[in-house]
């Protein structure tokens, strides 16, 4: 197994689901039964990866619990002889998935909270999700992914394709298509940064 680290960027501000968001965390909004962090460690976990390195920020608390052992509740339902839920709280975290967190003490962006786990990754390859985009597929996106990364060994981007009129809304790639389903990159062009991000932090909006 190649890739056995994944890193979690969830120390974003989360403006656009305001108010939702305001006190907490994008990533722990639930989607059906599960919040969508949950999702993202699902699908690393199903593509191999055991440590989870989480790049936080200050209110992002929720997530921490979410993944720490919940005593009170797991005595409760054992008590309560609620096995099948008690199941459910405890495949939360695998016993053989290991969680870190990392702080990012301000929100910079993206590429910088990346950067907060170098220390965590060393040389090694690593794989990054974000929890706020829930995708589905079979085999899952990631696993994909990383068996791609066997052949190619070179970094590896999952993207999609949108309407032309809702570019403005993406970073866009654009490259040469070496085999099905697979393109080489020539060029990146950063999603254009909200006006008043763009103010806060003007290079967010770069194009490479
Ligand atoms: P987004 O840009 O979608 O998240 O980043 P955001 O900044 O929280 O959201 P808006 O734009 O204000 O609504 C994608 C992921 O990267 C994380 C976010 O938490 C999210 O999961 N992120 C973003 C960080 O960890 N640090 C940052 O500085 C920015």
């Amino acid at each position: 197994m190649l890739i056995k680290k994944a890193i979690f960027p969830v120390a974003g501000l989360g403006t656009r689901f305001l108010p939702a968001t305001k006190a907490q965390p994008k990533e722990m909004l639930p989607v059906v039964d599960k919040p969508l962090i949950q999702y993202a460690v699902e699908e690393a976990y199903a593509a191999g990866v055991r440590e989870m390195i989480f790049v936080t920020g200050r209110h992002k608390r929720p997530i921490e619990d979410h993944f720490d052992m919940t005593y009170e509740l797991e005595v409760a339902l054992e008590q309560a002889g609620k096995q099948e839920l008690l199941d459910v709280v405890r495949r939360v975290k695998p016993d053989d998935m290991q969680c870190i967190y990392v702080r990012q003490a301000q929100a910079l962006g993206l590429g910088h909270a990346v950067l907060c786990g170098q220390g965590l990754i060393g040389d090694e390859p690593f794989a990054v999700l974000l929890a706020d985009d829930l995708m589905v597929g079979q085999p899952p996106v990631l696993a994909q992914m990383v068996e791609q990364f066997t052949e190619w060994r070179a970094s590896i981007l999952a993207v999609q394709e949108v309407p032309a009129e809702h570019t403005r809304r993406y970073g866009i790639v654009a490259g040469n298509e070496v085999s099905e389903r697979m393109i080489d990159v020539q060029r990146i062009v950063e999603k254009p940064a909200p006006p008043m991000r763009r103010r806060a932090w003007p290079w967010r909006g770069a194009t490479y």
